[in-house]
């Protein structure tokens, strides 16, 4: 197990499994680092922690985010973490460097969903983790689809990239890893940290919602339902909607794997989550 905060001391461990993280782990990043150590065979797991402030706007919670560095590389550690990269601001974007972001893909911007609310979020989340797979150069990285929208922004930016000659990160596969949840069905967050017990119940009415928007035939009859459930248990929604799962583009009919995708507020945090609908996987 090793500690690098260097970006020259990961030569060492390139073309393993990766796992992108902002820290402060829960239950649903060390099942993706379980998934990893399955996947990596002989080559290492590498668990990145870093907090990214390009990806905060202004007014979000950069400052209040979670931060415990030490009990998180005993948590990675223990889920078959191999190296634990924790780069200081520094090292991410040095000052004296231009470092090359991507060009931000269509699907981050077209849908008009988290791009409308959060409008520099998916800049900053191509930034860091462009920056950081030039660093650790992995085989493969693992995203949750907790986050199913980030999900698909990443795929997308390394398709791009993979389609250049030569390609930037070498044929670079993302594996995506199911939403884990607590057992009464709240998908796991950092950000739940926020919640207060009354809160906490509230909360579960993201999940309900969708449970409930399942049964309906057509995806305007499954917002209305999750749209009713929400502002009935106190929510400002910033949406709750049913959309292509690949493209997030609207759709009338499910002809299509579909995706219920919901952002809502509570007085002091944003809850998001997603689940398929129609019956599509
Ligand atoms: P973070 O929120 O720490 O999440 C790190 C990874 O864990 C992401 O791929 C996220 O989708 C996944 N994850 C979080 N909660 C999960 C859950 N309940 N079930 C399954 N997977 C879950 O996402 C980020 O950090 C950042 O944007 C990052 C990609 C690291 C770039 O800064």
């Amino acid at each position: 197990m090793t500690v690098v905060g260097q970006s020259h001391e990961l030569d060492r461990h390139s073309r393993g499994v990766f796992v992108p993280t902002m820290g402060a782990l829960h239950e649903g990043h060390l099942t993706l680092i379980r998934r990893a150590k399955l996947l990596a065979g002989h080559v290492p797991v590498v668990v990145s922690i870093f907090v990214n402030p390009t990806q905060f706007g202004h007014g979000e919670d950069f400052s209040k985010y979670p931060r415990r560095l030490e009990k998180d590389v005993e948590l990675a550690m223990a889920a078959g973490a191999d190296v634990i990269f924790a780069p200081d601001v520094a090292t991410m974007y040095p000052p004296d460097r231009t470092i090359e972001t991507p060009p931000l893909p269509e699907v981050a911007i077209a849908p008009k969903l988290e791009d409308s609310f959060r409008p520099t979020h998916f800049a900053g989340v191509c930034q860091v983790v462009a920056r950081l797979f030039d660093l650790v150069k992995p085989r493969w990285a693992i995203f949750g689809e907790k986050d199913w929208q980030q999900l698909q922004v990443i795929t997308a930016m390394v398709e791009q990239q993979n389609q250049r000659e030569p390609s930037r990160w070498e044929d670079l596969k993302v594996v995506p890893h199911p939403t884990v949840r607590d057992r009464d069905g709240l998908a796991m967050s950092s950000r739940n940290a926020y919640l207060n017990a009354t809160q906490r119940k509230q909360a579960l009415a993201l999940w309900r919602a969708m449970s409930e928007a399942k049964q309906e035939k057509s995806p305007a009859q499954a917002e209305l339902v999750m749209n009713t459930i929400l502002e009935e248990s106190g929510f400002v929604i910033d949406y709750a909607v049913v959309r292509d799962a690949a493209t997030l583009m609207l759709i009338e009919r499910y002809d299509r794997p579909a995706r219920a995708l919901i952002a809502a507020r509570l007085p002091n945090v944003r809850l998001i989550d997603n689940a398929p609908m129609g019956g599509t996987p």
